[in-house]
């Protein structure tokens, strides 16, 4: 904060600030195709707008008069610690924002040791990302392919696993651009380096890469994936799985029941299902179902320290950035990813003193009041 000050005319002219003017750099140096897609959401985009506007129902309640001269914005999940109570979100393709793809994330999460999600489908394979990052934390993102011989092959590095994305959404903008970036090969680091996909080809993916790719989207409609599925998973791991795209809390008993070691309420930004509960709205009671057995953890909407302050009190443990730092990426490849993500613990530290509190640890339901429903 204080640098951004002290660098007067000249730091204010460099990277924007709020959400809302990265949102606006990324649309003018992004393509229509691509910023359409990550801007856009499943159908009218009321999920998505549910998502933030649930935001607003709550406000924090502070406390005055507590020595907040220490700060602490620790999380431990699953054995570690993590030094700030979010994570960088799954994002996919991110070749088509910046020429560093996720190596751009990667290195930025590695450097502050937050815990970075691969997406299944990113643009460069796992072990490239892997090797850049050394020994910080890596979770790996798996959207479950048809074949259980692909699963497994996939599964050895697989720490999270997202349900709700068996078939892809209904996403306006997209169609309206007639944009679909797998198509020419893109998002497919995972699947073309796998031994297991490449022998389900007549050819090697890179001579046919457009026939080679609707076969990976096809292994990735994944209709008949049931909970038997979810134990499958679960045989083929001992590394923590986690199931992202859960907001119902009988999904998510049944998930711990299936062995799993943690939730993340999502609705994948309100990518998918339009007309669905926005996740701020879902966390209480899937929190409730589930919060003293398992970590839960959530996304979608999260703009802000605030936000983040809010998802804790309502039983979060951590919660993951989509969005935000893919605009940083957009806008100034890994100096904006690390921008955006500096600037937000800066914030959520700043928040957390001003609310009257010096640890994440000690933010609770009490911090927080519904003022609307
Ligand atoms: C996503 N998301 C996503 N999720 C996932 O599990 N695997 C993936 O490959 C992707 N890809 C992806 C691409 C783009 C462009 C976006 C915007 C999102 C969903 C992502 O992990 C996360 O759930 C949402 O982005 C959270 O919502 P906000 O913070 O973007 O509103």
């Amino acid at each position: 904060q204080m640098d951004i000050y002290e660098s007067g005319d000249e730091g204010a002219k460099l990277l924007p600030v709020s959400f809302e003017e990265w949102e606006e750099r990324a649309r003018k140096v992004l393509a229509a195709g691509p910023f359409g897609y990550v801007y856009g959401a499943a159908g009218a985009g009321d999920t998505h707008q549910a998502n933030l506007d649930a935001f607003k129902k709550y406000q924090i309640r502070p406390r005055v008069c507590c020595d907040v001269s220490n700060r602490n914005l620790q999380v431990h999940l699953f054995g570690q610690s993590v030094p700030v109570p979010f994570l960088l979100a799954p994002i996919g393709v991110n070749s088509i924002f910046h020429s560093d793809a996720e190596l751009a994330p990667a290195k930025v999460a590695a450097d502050l040791g937050i815990p970075y999600i691969l997406s299944n489908v990113s643009t460069l394979s796992l072990e490239k990302v892997a090797e850049v990052m050394g020994d910080a934390l890596r979770w790996f993102q798996l959207y479950p392919p048809k074949d259980h011989e692909l699963t497994k092959s996939l599964i050895q590095r697989a720490e999270a696993a997202t349900v709700d994305f068996t078939l892809l959404g209904w996403r306006e903008k997209d169609l309206r651009n007639a944009y679909l970036p797998f198509l020419s090969g893109e998002g497919m680091g995972n699947y073309f380096s796998d031994p297991v996909f490449r022998q389900k080809l007549d050819e090697p993916p890179e001579k046919n890469v457009k026939k080679a790719s609707l076969k990976a989207l096809e292994e990735g409609n994944n209709t008949c994936f049931t909970w038997k599925e979810v134990a499958f998973i679960r045989e083929q791991t001992r590394l923590p799985l986690l199931i992202k795209g859960i907001t119902h809390p009988e999904d998510a008993k049944l998930a711990v029941n299936h062995g799993v070691d943690g939730i993340i309420v999502s609705n994948h930004g309100g990518r998918q299902l339009d007309g669905a509960i926005a996740t701020l709205d879902a966390l209480p009671s899937v929190y409730e179902a589930v919060g003293r057995e398992v970590p839960v953890l959530m996304d979608s909407g999260i703009r802000r320290g605030a936000d983040i302050i809010k998802a804790i009190a309502l039983g979060a443990t951590a919660v993951l950035i989509g969005r935000p730092y893919i605009y940083g990426l957009a806008v100034a490849g890994e100096s904006g990813v690390r921008q955006v993500i500096q600037n937000l613990i800066a914030e959520t530290e700043l928040q957390l003193a001003i609310s009257g509190k010096s640890s994440i640890q000690k933010v609770d339901r009490s911090l927080v009041m519904k003022v609307r429903d």
